[in-house]
């Protein structure tokens, strides 16, 4: 198949280069010339497991080409995904003037009949938004459209690509259908490098085709059912730290309930990134204009937005004033595994921290480059143990796995004070007790 993706963030390179990497001519378009420049000398714009292998593989063997032309990209394939951002607008509402904006060029440049697909994450009617674009600009050319939303997580994005849970086609007819499902006939049966396949990937992987509205309904509702899921364990360990219960256990004994299920239910600072916070905001926005308050989902966000003044609720609760105090900050990125400091928790807590007068010293393994364009007065430092001289509280806000096999020792005779607050629960609070540690973590009475 030859296939255009539009758009070469986290989404469209990763779908476009899996597709390579599956057998189909890809063509990767993006209208930033610096991003296509460093693609075409084989310089990764984004970091993402994998990823780099397999673009330089696809690229080698001709399968995966990139260019700043959407008239190229147009004229040399048959089916054309588009993954531009839609970053949030000031209410919440996502912005959809990249998607518009692509829709008309598409629809100017094309003159044979084309699929063009949506994968980006849109609000439910944003198809028939598109499609109405392409009739008001090329009524010479059949356009068909199709919804095939994307459930890839940072860090992992590869491997969910190419091992998903399941995949979501939203079609008006069965023809584009054919067509997407042969596109990913060989992930669909596994048909690809077996060092890349994940045995836990269901097999063969379940296709849901449906309509376009429920499929555009399925991304948001995804996401937001996981944020949900979040928020509840962690309204939960509120309550378990009221009443000296332990919620590491609550969560196993409820998560086994397969109903339930064991994912999403780790308590912590809560929800950050580019995807959930922007998804459930949006997504109450759509209900809104449907005329449905969506106080459910409101609730999922009051509980997310609280947590970090929490936390740093715990630290004053220890030290009692926060102002001169030194505080160690160990993780900032929104999750492991990642350099992404969007909408992470990291920024809201070192920002009361300093409000309250504290000096703030951080060390994250990846995001410290661009942490410090967005940190301000913070003193960024190489390991784990300088965060910890002459600290008055050791802060943990991202699970990093190097922080499991820190030495303790050694820590707790360069700090002032022996305290760590951990908005992980990394790890045991016995044991840190044991060490010597005032440890508070979430939800562990
Ligand atoms: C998410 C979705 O998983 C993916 O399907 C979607 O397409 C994009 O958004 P991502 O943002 O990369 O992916 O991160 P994810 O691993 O899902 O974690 C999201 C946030 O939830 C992180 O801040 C993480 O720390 C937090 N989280 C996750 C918890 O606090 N507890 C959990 O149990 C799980």
């Amino acid at each position: 198949m030859k296939i255009c993706i539009i758009g070469t963030g986290y989404v469209g390179l990763v779908t476009g280069t899996c597709f390579s990497e599956v057998g189909h001519r890809v063509i990767c378009v993006d209208s930033d010339e610096r991003k296509i420049a460093m693609l075409k000398r084989g310089e990764m714009p984004i970091y993402e497991v994998g990823l780099n292998e397999l673009v330089q593989r696809n690229k080698g063997r001709g399968y995966l080409t990139f260019s700043t032309s959407i008239e190229e990209g147009v004229e040399k394939s048959d089916v054309i995904f588009i993954c531009v951002g839609t970053p949030p607008k000031e209410r919440g509402e996502a912005d959809l003037s990249s998607v518009e904006k692509v829709a008309r060029q598409i629809a100017s440049f094309a003159t044979s009949s084309k699929l063009v697909v949506e994968k980006s994450t849109v609000p439910v009617k944003t198809g028939e938004w598109i499609k109405r674009v392409f009739k008001m600009y090329n009524s010479q050319v059949d356009f068909d459209i199709a919804s095939n939303p994307e459930f890839l997580r940072e860090g992992s994005a590869v491997a969910d690509f190419l091992n998903p849970d399941r995949i979501v086609i939203g079609v008006e007819k069965e023809g584009p259908a054919d067509i997407l499902k042969k596109i990913y006939e060989p992930i669909i049966n596994h048909q690809f490098d077996p060092n890349l396949r994940e045995p836990s990937s269901p097999h063969p992987v379940p296709l849901v085709v449906t309509d376009i509205q429920s499929a555009e309904i399925i991304k948001h509702a995804s996401n937001s059912f996981l944020a949900m899921k979040i928020s509840f364990i962690n309204a939960i360990s509120d309550i378990c730290e009221k009443v000296g219960a332990d919620i590491e256990k609550v969560a196993e004994g409820v998560g086994l309930d397969r109903r339930v299920g064991r994912h999403f239910l780790r308590a912590g600072l809560g929800f950050g990134g580019f995807c959930f916070p922007k998804d459930l905001q949006a997504f109450i926005k759509i209900a809104k204009d449907l005329n449905y308050d969506f106080t459910l989902l409101k609730e999922v966000e009051r509980i997310n937005k609280e947590r970090p003044a929490l936390l740093v609720k715990k630290i004053r609760d220890t030290l009692w004033i926060i102002k001169d105090k030194t505080i160690g900050i160990l993780g900032l990125s929104f999750k492991p595994g990642t350099d992404d400091m969007r909408f992470a928790p990291s920024l809201k807590v070192i920002s009361i921290l300093q409000k309250e007068g504290a000096r703030i010293k951080a060390y994250d393994p990846a995001s410290m480059g661009k942490a410090k364009e967005l940190l301000p007065g913070v003193v960024f430092v190489s390991d784990p143990y300088e965060v910890s001289e002459e600290a008055n509280a050791l802060v943990i806000l991202t699970e990093w796995d190097e922080f499991k096999t820190l030495n303790f020792f050694r820590i707790k005779k360069l700090m002032v004070n022996p305290v760590i607050i951990d908005g992980r629960n990394m790890f045991d609070p016995l044991k840190m007790k044991e060490l010597g540690f005032i440890y508070k973590c979430i939800g562990r009475g």
